[in-house]
């Protein structure tokens, strides 16, 4: 089984508790996403395999670390993922990164798939895919479908908000996946929305409500 990691540091919760707030502004609510991402994804690589590399300091020779192999892909589940990604390609900029395109249908909560462009060499990278909301699961579930059938594996997911519902069915559906989670929440309401939660991570991210 993939691990679980909620996010218990105090500036993560602290940042969190203002983007849940309703008088939050787009400008911050943006802002704040991208600032807690980079907190989540700091956990979320901590177990990056690592090379030596030899190097010349103005002082010696030395052997230092670096990241190993064909190195990262991040995925954003569109549209509200987008969020995520100037906070995490500050950390590292120069991840490549895949799109996939799912929205979830307000009636039956269903995720339909409408866009999926990755890297060529997406297989060989370690590949975050990232969204605000892990809600009923079905979307992020349906995007990591889509990577495995394109044989891409090594797949981490990463999100500010999850529904107890929603991380089961996720666990469940792809145990191999290492799940991260800024918080926790109480469940779901009966239009699929997280509770206390934030509202649509996409309209408040993009300002369209
Ligand atoms: C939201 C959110 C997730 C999904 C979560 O996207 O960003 O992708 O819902 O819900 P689920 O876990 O029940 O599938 P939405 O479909 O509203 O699309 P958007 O990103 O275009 O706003
Ligand atoms: N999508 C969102 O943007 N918010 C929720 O609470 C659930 C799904």
């Amino acid at each position: 089984m993939g691990k679980v990691v909620i996010m218990d540091h105090p500036l993560l919760q602290h940042k969190i508790g203002i983007i849940r707030r309703k008088e939050t502004t787009t400008k911050d609510f943006r802002e704040l996403v991208n600032e807690v991402a980079m907190l989540i994804y700091y956990e979320a690589s901590r177990d990056l395999p690592l090379a030596d590399r030899e190097i010349e300091t103005p002082i010696c020779k030395a052997t230092v670390k670096e990241i190993a192999g064909k190195k990262l892909c991040i995925v954003p589940i569109l549209r509200a993922g987008i969020g995520l990604c100037d906070g995490i390609l500050r950390m590292t900029p120069n991840a490549k990164i895949g799109h996939v395109g799912l929205y979830r249908d307000e009636e039956t909560l269903e995720p339909h798939e409408y866009f999926c462009k990755m890297p060529p060499d997406a297989k060989e990278r370690d590949i975050f895919v990232v969204d605000p909301m892990l809600a009923t699961g079905g979307s992020a579930i349906a995007a990591i479908d889509m990577l495995k059938k394109r044989d891409i594996k090594r797949i981490r997911f990463l999100c500010l908000i999850a529904a107890p519902e929603g991380l089961e069915a996720l666990q469940k559906a792809h145990p191999d996946v290492d799940i991260y989670v800024g918080a926790l929440d109480e469940r779901l309401n009966e239009r699929g929305y997280i509770v206390p939660g934030l509202g649509d991570a996409g309209d408040r991210i993009f300002g369209t409500k």
